[in-house]
C-alpha cells in the first residue's frame, strides 16, 4: 500500500513518526505493508529535525505525486482550499483514497470531494478534521446511522478553550488570556481563526453535515467569535454559577414555515458549572450528542496538536487501505435529507444582557417594557453599582427562552433609551440553569 503525503508540518511530521514507529503493527492490521511513496512540502530545504524518512522522498510537485500509478493513497496535511481543492479532487477521480484533516476546505466545498470520490469509487476520510485525535466522525457517520441524532453541542476548538478556561480561572482579560496562549504554542501568530470563530465554524457544518445527513458549508453557519468577551462577563457568568465557553451548536428543529430543517450556530455562550463540557479545560475538546434512542453521549479528548491529530490521520489510513486490499469502498456521503438551514434569527435560546443605566425611579419599568414588546420574557434582574462616580446602576438581564430575532430587536430598542448609557454585553445562555 503505497502513500503520498501532502504536507511535513505540525501533523504530516507526526504522521512520519506514527508510520515509521508502527510500521509493523500497521502492516499487520492492514494486511500489508505500508510505504510512503513521496512527501509534498513547499519549501525542500526546511529543517525537519531528525525525522525518520528518506530525504530523497520529497518533492515540491504535488499534483505529479498524486498521479503517479503507484500511489494508492493520498493523506493531506497543508490546509486551506487551494491548491488542496485541486490536489484532492485529482486524486478522488483517479481512484485514489484521500484522508485529510483539512476542515477549512471541507466545510468551503466538501461537496466537490464526495461528488469526486463518487465518480473515481475511492474513500475520502476526514476524521482528523474535527476534534483531533477523538474518534467523533466515525460514531457520526456509522454508529450512530441507526439513530436519529437531534443536537450536537461541543467546544473543537482547543484555542479558544484555553483562552476562556484561563479567564475563568483568573480572572484575566481576553487579551492577557491570549497572550498566556500565544506563549505556550497554543495560539498561532495568527489566531484569528480561531477567535473570531472560523475554526470551529468549519467544524460545525462538517458535524452539522454529518449528523443530519444535509450538505452544510461554512456559510450555513452563524459565527461570533470570543474577541468581545470582557472579565466583567466571565465575572457575571461565575456569579450565576456559570462558566463562558466557545459552543458549536447543530440543532434539528423546526422553521417559521413548520418544515424540519437545522440550525447551526457558533458563539460564546454561558452554560451552567453542573453542565458536562463546563469542566472541558485546557485545550482539551468535547462533544456532545444527542439521538432519540441513544440519548446522551459525549465525546472528549485532544482536540489539537501534532501527535493527537496524527493519530486520528493513521486510524483512517488503516481504514482506507484495507478497504483498498479488500477491494471495497465504505457508504458515500449521507445527505439524503438535505434538510434547509434555519436563520439565526429563528433560533431559540436564552440571553444574559448587561445594561449600563441611570439609577432612577422609572428606569426597570422603562427597561421591562421594552423586553414586553418585544415578547421576552425576564427570568431575573440583578442591579449593583456601575463602579464609576457617576450614580449609574448595572442591570443584568436573563431571559427566559427567546428567539434571537426578538432578542436583537429588544437590544436595538434598548440602545435607543436615554436611560441606557450603553448595552455592556449580550451573552447566550445554554445547557439550562
Ligand atoms: P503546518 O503549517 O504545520 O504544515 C503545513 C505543511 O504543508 C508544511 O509541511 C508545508 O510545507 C506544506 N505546504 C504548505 N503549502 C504547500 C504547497 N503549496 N505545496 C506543498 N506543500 C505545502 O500545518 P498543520 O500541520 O498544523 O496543519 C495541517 C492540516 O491539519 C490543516 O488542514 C489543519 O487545519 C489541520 N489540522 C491541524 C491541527 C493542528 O493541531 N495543527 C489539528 C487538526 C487539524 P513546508 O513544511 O515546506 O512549509
Ligand atoms: N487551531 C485549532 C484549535 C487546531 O485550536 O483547536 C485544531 O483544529
Amino acid at each position: 500500500m503505497r502513500l503520498a503525503l501532502l504536507g511535513c508540518g505540525t501533523v504530516g511530521a507526526e504522521v512520519v513518526r506514527l508510520l515509521h514507529e508502527q510500521s509493523a503493527d500497521l502492516a499487520a492490521r492492514i494486511g500489508a505493508p505500508l510505504e510512503i511513496a513521496g512527501i509534498a512540502v513547499r519549501r525542500i530545504g526546511r529543517d525537519r529535525g531528525e525525522l525518520p524518512v528518506d530525504p530523497a522522498l520529497f518533492t515540491t510537485d504535488a499534483l505529479g505525486l498524486i498521479k503517479r500509478d503507484d500511489v494508492d493513497v493520498v493523506v493531506e496535511v497543508v490546509g486551506g482550499i487551494e491548491p488542496a481543492r485541486t490536489w484532492l479532487v485529482e486524486a478522488l477521480r483517479r481512484g485514489k483514497s484521500v484522508v485529510t484533516a483539512n476542515k477549512a476546505l471541507l466545510a468551503e466545498d466538501g461537496g466537490a470531494l464526495h461528488d469526486a470520490a463518487v465518480e473515481g469509487s475511492g474513500d475520502l476520510y476526514y476524521e482528523a478534521s474535527v476534534a483531533g485525535a477523538i474518534p467523533l466522525l466515525r460514531p457520526l457517520r456509522e454508529s450512530l446511522h441507526g439513530d436519529r441524532i437531534t443536537q450536537v453541542t461541543g467546544i473543537v476548538n482547543g484555542t479558544t478553550n484555553f483562552i476562556l478556561s484561563a479567564m475563568h480561572a483568573t480572572g484575566a482579560g481576553f487579551a492577557e488570556a491570549l497572550e498566556e496562549a500565544t506563549e505556550l504554542g497554543y495560539a498561532e501568530a495568527d489566531p484569528t481563526a480561531d477567535v473570531e470563530g472560523f475554526d470551529a465554524a468549519a467544524k460545525a457544518a462538517i458535524l452539522a453535515s454529518l449528523a443530519f445527513h444535509t450538505r452544510v458549508g461554512a456559510a450555513d453557519v452563524h459565527r461570533e467569535g470570543i474577541t468581545e468577551v470582557t472579565s466583567a462577563d466571565v465575572a457575571s457568568a461565575k456569579a450565576m454559577g456559570c462558566t463562558i465557553k466557545l459552543l458549536c451548536i447543530a440543532a434539528r428543529g423546526m422553521d417559521a414555515q413548520g418544515r424540519e430543517s437545522v440550525n447551526v450556530r457558533v458563539h460564546p455562550a454561558m452554560i451552567p458549572l453542573t453542565h458536562p463540557l463546563a469542566s472541558v479545560g485546557d485545550a482539551f475538546n468535547a462533544v456532545f450528542v444527542e439521538a432519540d434512542a441513544a440519548g446522551q453521549l459525549m465525546f472528549y479528548g485532544r482536540g489539537a496538536g501534532g501527535a493527537p491529530t496524527a493519530s486520528a490521520v493513521l486510524g483512517d489510513v488503516v481504514a482506507v487501505a484495507r478497504n483498498r486490499l479488500a477491494g471495497v469502498r465504505s457508504a458515500s456521503e449521507s445527505a439524503y435529507a438535505d434538510l434547509p438551514v434555519r436563520p439565526m434569527g429563528e433560533a431559540l435560546t436564552r440571553y444574559h444582557i448587561s445594561l449600563d443605566v441611570a439609577d432612577r425611579p422609572g428606569v426597570l419599568e422603562a427597561v421591562a417594557g421594552v423586553f414586553a414588546r418585544h415578547h421576552v420574557s425576564i427570568a431575573t434582574v440583578r442591579q449593583g453599582p456601575s463602579g464609576g462616580d457617576n450614580g449609574d446602576a448595572v442591570l443584568v438581564i436573563v431571559t427566559h427562552v427567546a428567539s434571537d430575532a426578538a432578542l436583537a430587536a429588544t437590544v436595538d430598542e434598548l440602545r435607543g433609551l436615554e436611560i441606557v448609557r450603553s448595552v455592556a454585553s449580550v451573552l447566550r445562555v445554554e445547557g439550562g440553569l
